[in-house]
This record gives structure tokens, sequence and C-alpha cells, in this order.
């Protein structure tokens, strides 16, 4: 004890390969009372995922998890068979047996240092409305995508079932999560808002492939983070990790990434991002 308690976060940890597997045997809280956001992609394999929440639900105080895009593949070697909403709903049954909390279970309030802040895990997918210019539908953009050479592999390895399509997934998650945002968030105070995705496109305009926004989030909740009052956005997905601000708000992307991306940087790799009390300080 002591030291003063943190919320902090991470992503894309990946733990498919050994690199990773190895940053994420190694990450520990500074305060017996930290919480940690693990903002999605920690892997494919449902025995993966449920290795590292296993791991770091026993370290951390509170651990507080949302699905990314690999989350919901189905892998060929993956023991579980379950595709789309039955997936989803498998890993926060999962969750629930580990105390995680996920974007199904009432908004923890952070009372720490930097709160009252309110902690929204958000499960918002993407409906292909990052288009590139000049395009104006869903068939327009991918076409245009495609004759770049990029798509996604979440084409061929989710399966958005019930839903029609993924986009109408999104829809179907945009109106229940608006829903109780608007009906779950305390008067008055502060959020921090998390989602694999960003939850508006700023973040998507530094992509090297400009295409691959269609993949990385919906036009819908561009408001959001002003109408919620969020201190801070949390996301990764980009595997770019930085901090900028969009409208006046924070927005982190606090991802890890693949070994072949954190390898050649100079900073240390599998940094816990300070979200509160830093993100309410302001800096
Ligand atoms: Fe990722
Ligand atoms: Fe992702």
């Amino acid at each position: 004890m002591g030291k003063a308690r943190r919320l902090v976060a991470i992503s894309d940890l990946h733990v498919r390969y050994d690199d990773n597997r190895r940053i994420v045997e190694g990450l520990r809280p500074a305060s017996d009372d930290d919480w940690l956001v693990v903002a999605g992609d920690v892997g494919e394999l449902t025995t993966d995922i449920e290795w590292a929440l296993t791991l770091l639900a026993e370290r951390f105080a509170k651990v507080i998890w949302v699905p990314g895009n690999h989350e919901l593949w189905t892998p060929p070697d993956d023991p579980v068979r379950l595709t789309g909403e039955a997936r989803y709903a498998y890993l926060v049954e999962l969750c629930r047996r580990l105390g995680v909390v996920t974007p199904e279970d009432p908004y923890p309030v952070w009372e720490g240092e930097g709160g009252p802040a309110v902690i929204a895990p958000l499960f918002l997918l993407y409906d292909y409305s990052f288009r590139p210019a000049g395009t104006r539908t869903k068939a327009e953009a991918l076409a245009v995508a495609e004759a770049a050479g990029v798509v996604c592999t979440d084409e061929f390895m989710i399966h958005p079932d019930p839903h029609p399509s993924l986009d109408a997934w999104c829809r179907a998650r945009l109106a229940a999560t608006e829903a109780r945002l608007t009906a779950e968030l305390p008067e008055g105070l502060p959020s921090v808002l998390v989602n694999h995705w960003p939850i508006v496109r700023e973040p998507t305009r530094i992509l090297r492939f400009p295409e691959f926004a269609l993949w990385c989030g919906t036009e819908a909740s561009a408001d959001w983070p002003r109408r919620f009052r969020a201190a801070s956005v949390v996301y990764g997905h980009l595997h770019i990790p930085r901090e900028i601000r969009v409208d006046g708000i924070l927005h982190q992307e606090v991802s890890l990434g693949y070994p072949r991306e954190w390898q050649p940087r100079s900073t240390e790799p599998g940094r816990l991002v300070p979200i509160l009390p830093a993100a309410v300080a302001g800096r």
C-alpha cells in the first residue's frame, strides 16, 4: 500500500504470440487497488482469452474487459465452435466466472484519485460508415477497398448471426448501448468510455491503408464523447498507441500490438496506460 490507486489500460494483447504472452505474464499493478481496463483483442482462442483474463483478474483489484474483433473470430483450432452473439455470450459468461466486468454488467464507478467517474465498457462494433472519400454506400466502399487490396480478415472469420450482417449487429449494439448510457450514467459524473474500436473517426486518419477504416468504427457514435461526458475515451484496434484530443476530449489508444509492431519501438512494450487520475487532471 502507500501508492495511490490508479485506473490503467491496455489492449490488443494478442496472446497467440509467445512474446506477447510473456509480456502479459509481466503485467502487474503498482498498488493493491489498481483497476485494469482490457480493451479487446486479448486473442482468438477461447483458451487463450481465459488464460490471460484469469491471470489478470488474480492480480488487479478489478478488471474491465470489452471484446475486440479477434475475440469474435471462430478460429479452426478453437474447441469452442460458437459464432456471433452466442460466442460473445460465452465470453461474457467466462468473464462473470472470473469476476471480470463486461459491457453487459452495471457500470462500475471509480472512486479513487481522479474520481468519481463512471467506467462504461462498450461493445459497438463497426458498420462500414468510415468510408473512403467519394463512396456513398457500404457496397461502393467495400469495392474501393477490395480494389486497393485491403480486406479485413474479419470478413472471413466473424459470423454475425443471428444478425444478417455485421453492420446490422452494430446498429443493434448502438441502440441498446445508447439507451443504457442515457438511463444509467449518473447525472453530473464524468465517464470513461471504453471500446475496442475508436468511437470517432479522427484516430483513423493516419492509417497506412486508409480503406481499412471501414473495419474500425461507426459514425453513429461521433457525438457520444461529449454527450456522455467522457473524461477519456479508451480504445485500441489500430495498433497505433497514442493520445489525441478530439473536440477537446482525450482519446487514448492503449494497444500492445503484434511483436513485429512493438519490437522496433524504443519504448518499453506492455506499458499500462494511466487513465485516472491523469485523464481528469488534464495534460
Ligand atoms: Fe488488435
Ligand atoms: Fe482489433
